[in-house]
């Protein structure tokens, strides 16, 4: 498998995911690679890759990281750091992890980069059906993926969906549909006071998300480019309403263009039925007394009834 990889090394850089001992990397440093990157959850470990880094003289061209995988690879992607080759472990790690793992390994890799997963097993299956090329040394079968052979577009939804309505749930899951991954990102909007913690309208949007696969929900802190970066994210999708909503959304999207010019600003109409359907719309008929249902995803509507029927919802915004 190094003999096949051979011209991937020179002055290369290499990430080691679920490192262990630390192995591949390693085997990388002493075929030339420049530098290494070794991710391990284990503390144990982790001091054994460090003792081995010492022992092969290698400590100063490496980094030992702890954490769980997905934020590891996040705070690699917020320090815009990119890999060569980057060793991963079993499909089926990488399969229970796909929507959090597949799209930062994509956005880490070089453009000529390869991710090389290595499994007892053949089957890629559940690793994003990806192609590549399977070949079997010994007991163990490799795969190797070049950039394009692990195309995951992934796109932010940013919203501070207070609360979500049927309008927002409509864009999320139209844009599931172009999207290989699209992640709900609840923010806090600083021009309006949110009725509800963050968090509680994220585990809304859990609930009636609960069906799409390819949808993830996070609390978004800080800024959209930033998270979006830190995700692997290729766009932001935005549902767009009346034209009243244009201006704003504009303004929003050329200012997230100036500070990160890659990451494309993409808007979905909204349906007809939704045009005039809005956040602030639903805290004022629930505070009031009304009826939200149809404005609201069915699986939340008692609990949005519940918590917004307080006469305190603010009604400015959308
Ligand atoms: O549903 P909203 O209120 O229109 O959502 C607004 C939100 C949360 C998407 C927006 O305020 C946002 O992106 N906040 C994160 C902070 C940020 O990046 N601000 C600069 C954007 S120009």
């Amino acid at each position: 498998m190094f003999n096949s990889l051979g011209q991937f090394f020179e002055g290369g850089s290499v990430l080691d995911l679920y490192a262990g001992t630390g192995a591949l990397g390693i085997e990388a440093l002493s075929r030339g690679s420049e530098r290494a990157v070794f991710v391990e959850r284990d503390r144990g470990a982790r001091a054994a890759i460090s003792e081995n880094l010492r022992r092969t003289g290698f400590a100063q061209r490496a980094e030992v990281l702890g954490g769980e995988v997905e934020s590891v690879l996040g705070r690699l992607l917020g320090r815009r750091e990119r890999f060569d080759l980057i060793f991963a472990d079993p499909p089926y790690r990488i399969a229970a992890e796909v929507g959090g793992i597949l799209h930062r390994l994509h956005s880490l890799l070089s453009p000529g980069g390869r991710l090389v997963i290595e499994s007892g097993e053949a089957s890629m299956e559940g690793a994003g059906g990806k192609k590549g090329v399977t070949r079997r040394y010994g007991g163990t079968f490799v795969t190797i993926l070049g950039r394009s052979e692990l195309t995951m577009i992934v796109a932010v939804c940013p919203g501070s969906f207070d609360p979500v309505t049927t309008g927002h749930l409509d864009v999320i899951r139209r844009a599931s549909k172009i999207f290989d991954h699209v992640v709900v990102a609840v923010g806090s909007n600083r021009r309006k006071e949110a009725r509800l913690p963050a968090v509680e309208r994220a585990r809304l949007l859990e609930k009636v998300t609960a069906d799409m696969d390819t949808v993830s929900v996070e609390v978004m802190e800080g800024l959209l480019v930033d998270f979006a970066r830190e995700r692997g994210a290729q766009a932001i999708v935005k549902g767009l309403r009346a034209v009243s909503d244009f201006e704003s959304e504009f303004e929003q999207a050329q200012l997230n263009r100036t500070m990160f010019p890659e990451l494309e600003t993409v808007f979905i109409m909204a349906s007809a039925e939704h045009s005039f359907l809005s956040s602030s719309a639903v805290r004022e008929i629930a505070s009031l007394g009304g009826d939200v249902s149809g404005l609201v995803p069915e699986g939340v509507l008692e609990t949005v009834r519940q918590i917004y029927s307080g006469r305190d919802g603010k009604i400015q915004g959308s």
